[in-house]
């Protein structure tokens, strides 16, 4: 039997939704994971740290009695965020980062930014201060094909803006291609890039081939096998600019399962195991720690983690609910379509 202790992993891009949702789903999460960045995509938006402080309230409060679990959380920018208020976000502790959704790139975005020139002084004072921009990389453009979406906003979004701010420091979040590996890899400093469970797992087969397969959608959407490929290569490569973001992204299953299915796969409650198959598959079982416990911290300059979670490989299979059940429904689990030996002790 093998086993791998590594210390206790954070995950870096994190939906933990409210109310039912947040209450069925956040057990998963704090069961593994000691922090996670928490997305501020919900209806209304985290838009001020008023609002930020009030759902962290709400998260604590959804915890299981027991659980030590650190939201860090970030705040939704718009054309009208204020500067001010950000800038306090982040002396008081609460804020994490600032996620930048261009309007219309994905679930719940279309307060985001349309107009990046509007959101300039926001953008400087994080420049000034050291807040970090997480940023969903897809252009919204309709003549821009879905699957060449994350290299059109590398180079006509993204390049220009770090061009324009160098000091300002960006999270590429679940990079999905071979072009925002390298684009990243390019990049001395400043520039850091999270990486999916399912992104390491699936391409874009597992949507489309034998029919189509909602489970397995979510945006930014899996690509082609070469893209998989170099995912799988820049995160088990232990380069500290690659960390671990799930981007697990619950919806009810009837949300999923109509005419036009919500974007999101559920990852959190198998990610470690999900994460240690594909390690073990690389032969990389010994970056697994950097992955998912050391970069992240070093990026956001926060400490390590000095718990630990042990991973053990059995013979058989990890037994786990293939949906997750909560008051507001049942929620599908990612299923990596082959069984998990590696064991969360
Ligand atoms: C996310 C969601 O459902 O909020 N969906 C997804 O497919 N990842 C939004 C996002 O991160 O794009
Ligand atoms: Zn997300």
């Amino acid at each position: 039997m093998k086993t791998l202790t590594l210390r206790r992993p954070d995950d870096w891009h994190l939906h933990l939704r409210d109310g039912a949702v947040l209450k069925g789903v956040i057990g998963d999460t704090s069961r593994h994971f000691a922090r996670a960045i928490i997305m501020p995509n919900l209806v209304p938006p985290v838009v001020t740290t008023e609002d930020a402080k009030a759902y962290r309230e709400r998260i604590m409060a959804a915890l299981p009695v027991g659980d030590r679990f650190q939201p860090l959380m970030t705040l939704y920018l718009t054309e009208h965020t204020q500067p001010d208020d950000v800038e306090e976000g982040k002396k008081s502790g609460l804020i994490t980062a600032v996620k930048l959704y261009p309007a219309g790139a994905t679930t719940n975005s279309h307060g985001g930014v349309r107009n990046l020139d509007n959101a300039m002084p926001v953008l400087e004072r994080m420049a000034k201060i050291g807040l970090p921009l997480c940023v969903h990389g897809e252009v919204t453009n309709p003549e821009v094909d879905i699957f060449d979406r994350e290299a059109v906003f590398i180079e006509t979004v993204l390049e220009p803006l770090r061009r324009r701010l160098p000091e300002l420091k960006v999270t590429v979040e679940h990079v999905t291609t071979a072009d925002g590996i390298n684009y990243i890899k390019s990049a001395e400093r400043n520039l850091a890039g999270s990486i999916t469970t399912h992104h390491l797992i699936i391409n874009r087969n597992a949507i489309l081939v034998g029919g189509i397969r909602p489970h397995y959608y979510c945006l930014p959407v899996a690509k082609r096998e070469n893209h998989r490929l170099a995912l799988r290569a820049a995160a088990t490569s232990g380069d500290a600019r690659f960390f671990l973001g799930t981007d697990s992204a619950p919806h009810v299953d009837p949300l999923k399962e109509c005419a036009c299915g919500c974007a999101g796969i559920y990852t959190s409650l198998n990610t470690m195991s999900c994460l240690a198959h594909v390690f073990e598959e690389e032969k990389a079982l010994d970056k697994l720690e950097a992955f998912a416990s050391l970069n992240g911290p070093a990026w956001y300059g926060l400490p390590v983690n000095e718990e630990t979670i042990t991973l053990e490989k059995r013979d058989e299979p990890a037994v786990y609910p293939d949906k997750r059940d909560t008051e507001a429904g049942a929620i599908t689990v990612f299923d990596p379509m082959y069984p998990l030996h590696w064991h969360v002790v």
